[in-house]
Parts: C-alpha cells; structure tokens; sequence
C-alpha cells in the first residue's frame, strides 16, 4: 500500500525558455528560483525548491514528480513495481541533486512511456518565501494525461501505484488522488481517443475572485482563454483554462473536494455530458488541450 504526500512536481518543454519563463513568473504567478540557466529554469508556487522545471524540447510534458509520504516508502515501491514487471531504476544522483529532492526510483507510465519519479522529500527553497502575485496561488493542482488506453493506465495508476478512484466521467476522464493526500485529484486520466499526451496542468487558487480577476486580466494580456469560467461538477471546483505560450493548457481552479484517509465516499461514474464537465454549460475552444506531447525517455539498460 504505497502512501504518498503530494503531486511534487512537473517538468515541462517548451520551445523558449525565456518566453516561457517570463509567462508562468509574470502571467500564470510563479516566482522563479535562480537565475536563467541554459538548460532549465525553476519556479514555484509552494515552500519546496520547485514547483515547475521548464526545459527546452517539444511542447508538452517531459516529467512527473510525485512526493511520496517517506523514504520508508521507496522500496516497497520498487517492490509493487518489479512484480509488475515495469522497469524501475534508483533517480540518479544527478538529478537528485539538481531537482533537490530525496532518495526516490523513476519508471515509465505503460502506455504513454510517461516518465514518473517517486520521491521522499524535496528541499525547501533558500529564498523569499513564496508571495502570490497576480493570482494567489495555493499549490500546483493536479495535471491530466491523456492516455491512448486510458482503462489500462487507470488500471497501473490504482492497482499498482495506490491511487484512488474519486469519480469518473463515462468514457471520457477519471480523476484519481494520491492516496492519502486528500484532494479529488492530483491526477486525472483522459480518454486520448488513440493519443497520448499531457491534457492540462492545474494550479489551485485561495479564492473565487481569482478566477473572475484573472479572466479580466489574461484577456486584456491577449492570452486565450479556452474554456471558462465554469464549475466542475465531479470536484466542484470553479475553473478557468487558458493557453501558454507554445499552446499548452494551464487551469486556475477554486475549491476542491477532499478526501478523509477513512470512510471515504464511492467513486461516481457520471455520464459524458456537457454538465458532467461544466454545470454552467459553457463553450470549449477546440484549442484547449490540443497541444502536449509526451517526452519518451529510454529507461536505463540496467535496473537497479
Ligand atoms: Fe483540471
């Protein structure tokens, strides 16, 4: 039963670092952590060193870091892992070192080739503590994948890896949280009709206002806004969706269902319609999620 903190991180491509960077500080209202590096360039919205890595390659996703609850967990998870026959190697010392996080494994989402690193821990940032600027931003939310075979990867997600179920739309989506963490989701898996891709990535906001203020602003920014404002109805959270520089869905939301480790609800399975995605009903730009590859790391010659 493998128990995790958070949704740590995500790491994303984008075609220009600084075009992007300068989006997601100014724009979406991350701080950057250091300075402008060649390679790749930090944000963050939360206490930990990074809440978003931004590297250079095809627009979309190129890892997920999900915060597990302790180090104690890391071996049991390469256990779960190995007996699923998935390939698991140790996150290199490299890379420990540069995304400042604990001891973890990294392995390879089945259908999408998704890469995803397991952590205990990830150092605090030694500067300012985080300030909201344009939009008061609580933590990163939740991402949503789009899977070509979205039962199996619900399948890995929750018979593996622990997640649990929250609701689902028919067909369409299932949103699942990290198992104790109690958020509806830090994970939701759409149906990609035969593709694979990174649907949306979500910061959580601390007040209603936010979503009504940043749909002003982004539209006098001349950022699209592709779908909201609106409500969900398997969360209830308030949403707006908007696309970054390189066509990459970002959603602001308000409020959020949550979750007691015991006793927790059945899952829902709600039918694919219009009010199950948005009870206000409103227009979806055929932009929104259109854009997102999934980057394909080989997996090491040799696990570990
Ligand atoms: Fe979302």
């Amino acid at each position: 039963m493998i128990r995790y903190k958070r949704l740590g991180y995500l790491a994303l491509n984008v075609t220009d670092l600084d075009r992007s960077t300068q989006f997601y500080r100014e724009t979406v209202g991350l701080q950057q952590v250091g300075g402008d590096g060649v390679s790749v360039r930090y944000l963050r919205c939360s206490d930990k060193h990074h809440d978003i890595a931004l590297y250079v390659g095809k627009p979309g996703l190129k890892r997920v870091g999900l915060e597990l609850e302790s180090a104690a967990q890391v071996e049991p998870l390469r256990q779960v892992l190995r007996e699923a026959g998935r390939d698991v190697v140790n996150i290199s010392a490299v890379d420990r070192t540069a995304m400042h996080t604990g001891p973890g494994v990294r392995t390879w989402e089945p259908v999408s080739g998704c890469t995803f690193d397991f952590y205990a821990g990830m150092e605090g940032a030694d500067a300012v503590p985080f300030e909201p600027t344009v939009a008061k931003i609580q933590r990163l939310g939740h991402l949503v994948l789009r899977s070509a075979d979205q039962p199996a990867t619900v399948r890995y997600f929750t018979e593996v890896l622990n997640f649990k179920v929250s609701d689902s739309i028919d067909g369409a989506v299932t949103f699942m949280r990290c198992f104790p963490n109690p958020f509806h989701h830090s994970l939701g898996i759409s149906n990609g009709k035969g593709r694979n891709g990174l649907h949306h990535l979500n910061f959580m906001v601390s007040d209603a206002d936010d979503i009504g203020t940043s749909m002003w602003r982004l539209k006098k920014l001349d950022v699209p806004i592709v779908n909201g404002p609106g409500r969900h109805l398997p969360s209830g959270s308030m949403f707006l969706y908007f696309l970054d520089p390189d066509g990459l869905t970002v959603e602001y939301s308000f409020g959020m269902e949550e979750f007691a480790e015991e006793g927790a609800r059945e899952p829902r399975t709600l039918p694919p319609v219009s009010k199950s995605f948005d009870l206000w009903e409103g227009p979806v730009d055929p932009r929104k999620a259109a854009v997102g590859e999934i980057e394909r790391s080989q997996p090491a010659a040799q696990t570990v």
